[in-house]
C-alpha cells in the first residue's frame, strides 16, 4: 500500500510527464542504436550515426536516473489515494503503476547490459521491452482518457494540476 497525500506536487507531475516524452523518444527512435552496432561490428564509418548513439544512451540513463528519483519522492511524499471505482479496476490499476516502475528500470538496465556486456542475451530482452511498454501506455492512456471523458472523474485532472484530488 502506498504512502497517500493529498494530491500529486507539481514536481512529481514534471516528472510523469518528462518521463513519457523520454520514453516515447526512446521507443521511436530506439532502432539507430541497433543501426549503429550493425555498422560497427561491419566495419563501416560510424560516425554519422553517433548522435544517435549518444542520445539513445543518454535519454536511456537519463530515464534511469529520474525513475529512481520520482520513485523515492513517491516513497517520501506519496501518492493521492486512487479515485474509488470497482475493487478489480482500482487493484488492476495500481498494479500498472507498479509495472511502469519495473519496466522504467529494467529497460534501461538491460539496454547497459546488451551494450557493454553481451548484445545477444540483453539486446533480445531489451527489445522486447518495446512491445510490452507499447502495450502498457496504449492500455494506461486509454484508461486516463476513460476516467476522463467516460466516468468524468479526476482522475486524469489530478495528473495535470498540482494538489488537487
Ligand atoms: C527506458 C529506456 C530505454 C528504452 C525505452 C529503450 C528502447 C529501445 C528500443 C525501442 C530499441 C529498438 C529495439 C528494436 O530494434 O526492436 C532499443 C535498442 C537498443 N537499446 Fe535501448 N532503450 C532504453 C535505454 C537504453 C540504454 C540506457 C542503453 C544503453 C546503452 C540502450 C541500449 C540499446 C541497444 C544496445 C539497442 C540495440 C539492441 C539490439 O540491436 O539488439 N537502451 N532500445
Ligand atoms: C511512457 C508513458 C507513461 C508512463 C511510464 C506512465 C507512468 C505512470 C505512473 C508510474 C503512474 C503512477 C503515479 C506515480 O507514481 O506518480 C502514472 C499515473 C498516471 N498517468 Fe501515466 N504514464 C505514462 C503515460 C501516460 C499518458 C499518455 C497519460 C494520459 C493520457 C497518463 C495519465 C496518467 C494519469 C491520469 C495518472 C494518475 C492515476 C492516478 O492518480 O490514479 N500517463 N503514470
Amino acid at each position: 500500500m502506498a504512502k497517500q497525500s493529498t494530491g500529486y506536487t507539481a514536481l512529481q507531475l514534471s516528472l510523469h510527464w518528462l518521463i513519457v516524452l523520454l520514453v516515447l523518444f526512446q521507443l521511436i527512435f530506439g532502432e539507430d542504436m541497433g543501426q549503429y552496432n550493425d555498422t560497427l561490428s561491419s566495419g563501416q564509418d560510424v560516425a554519422p550515426l553517433l548522435t544517435g548513439y549518444y542520445l539513445h544512451l543518454g535519454v536511456g540513463i537519463a530515464i534511469l536516473v529520474l525513475t529512481v528519483f520520482r520513485f523515492g519522492l513517491r516513497l517520501v511524499l506519496g501518492v493521492p489515494a486512487s479515485v474509488p471505482g470497482p475493487a478489480l479496476q482500482v487493484r488492476a490499476g495500481e498494479a500498472l503503476h507498479y509495472l511502469f516502475y519495473l519496466m522504467l528500470i529494467v529497460t534501461p538496465v538491460t539496454g547497459l547490459l546488451a551494450q557493454y556486456v553481451d548484445i545477444e542475451t540483453f539486446g533480445e530482452i531489451h527489445a522486447v521491452n518495446k512491445p510490452v511498454f507499447i502495450i502498457l501506455i496504449l492500455v494506461h492512456a486509454a484508461a486516463a482518457l476513460y476516467h476522463h471523458y467516460v466516468l468524468k472523474d479526476s482522475t486524469l485532472r489530478r495528473m495535470m494540476v498540482p494538489g488537487s484530488n
